[in-house]
């Protein structure tokens, strides 16, 4: 069994914090019929899952790795989930001072254009009679690494490099959780424009950005130009069309490229 450090009610969550996991998704998931708001967190994360399954860095004690049981009660907007978590990382950074937030879409956190927070939500599925839908919503945000493994160097940063302050994870974890209630009860409320809108505001991908979208081998270039009532890209390509980006790897050209 894993182990088990301590079990923190911070209402509505209750988080169960452990040492060291695989990963926090991969308990969370088990933990599929909990109540909504049952969080897993985890000082180490020995297999840490990326989108695109890629391996996330998840060194001891330096990072948060977090997961958040979610049962939305439908199964509309769910893609807007991972960008209200985004724009709650992105506001809780600003809240803390610090500087060059922005958000790359769908919901990677940049700091002075390097990655410091990836969001990887996945569905889950009940056992037994209780059913309905779960979102598992995991969160990793790079706070205390003083330094990131060569593969990583050019594009990923943490807190401590940034403003070369050492962050106390668990109060990053509870200012965070708080931002993610505030946006999730607008979600439940529908108010989703609210949610695009902030997006917006703290994403300068949003509208005219020169950018290369990659989605299974497929390049598409041309310019951002905003995202649609359900939180797709919209891109201008260099010929002419206007696409409507459902995912994808989006990464910004130079303007004269
Ligand atoms: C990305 O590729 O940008 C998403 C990274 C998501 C990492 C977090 S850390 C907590 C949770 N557990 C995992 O295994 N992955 C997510």
């Amino acid at each position: 069994m894993p182990n088990l450090r301590e079990v923190v009610n911070l209402v509505p969550y209750v988080i169960h914090c452990y040492a060291s996991l695989g990963s926090t998704n991969d308990l969370a998931r088990e933990m599929a019929d909990a109540p909504e708001f049952t969080c897993v967190a985890a000082d180490e994360q020995t297999a840490g899952r990326g989108r695109r399954d890629r391996a996330w860095h998840s060194s001891p004690g330096e990072g948060l790795y977090l997961s958040i049981l979610l049962r939305p009660p439908s199964s509309s907007n769910i893609p807007l989930i991972s960008l209200l978590a985004a724009v709650a990382v992105a506001e809780t950074l600003i809240a803390r001072g610090v500087a060059g937030v922005d958000i790359k879409w769908p919901n990677d956190v940049l700091v002075n254009e390097r990655k410091l927070c990836g969001i990887l939500a996945e569905g889950a599925s009940g056992g037994g009679a209780a059913g309905g839908l779960r979102i598992i919503l995991g969160i990793g945000v790079n706070l205390n690494h003083p330094s990131f493994p060569s593969e990583l160097r050019e594009t990923a940063t943490s807190l401590l490099i940034e403003t070369g302050q050492r962050v106390a994870t668990d109060e990053f974890r509870d200012q965070l959780l708080e931002r993610i209630a505030h946006w999730y009860d607008v979600w439940r409320r529908d108010e989703i424009a609210k949610i695009t809108g902030r997006w917006r505001e703290l994403s300068s991908s949003s509208r005219g950005q020169r950018v290369v979208v990659t989605l299974d081998g497929e390049r598409l270039i041309g310019v951002t130009d905003g995202l649609t009532a359900t939180g797709a890209l919209r891109l201008i390509t260099d010929r002419g069309e206007l696409k409507t980006i459902l995912a994808g790897e989006v990464a910004r050209l130079r303007k004269d490229s």
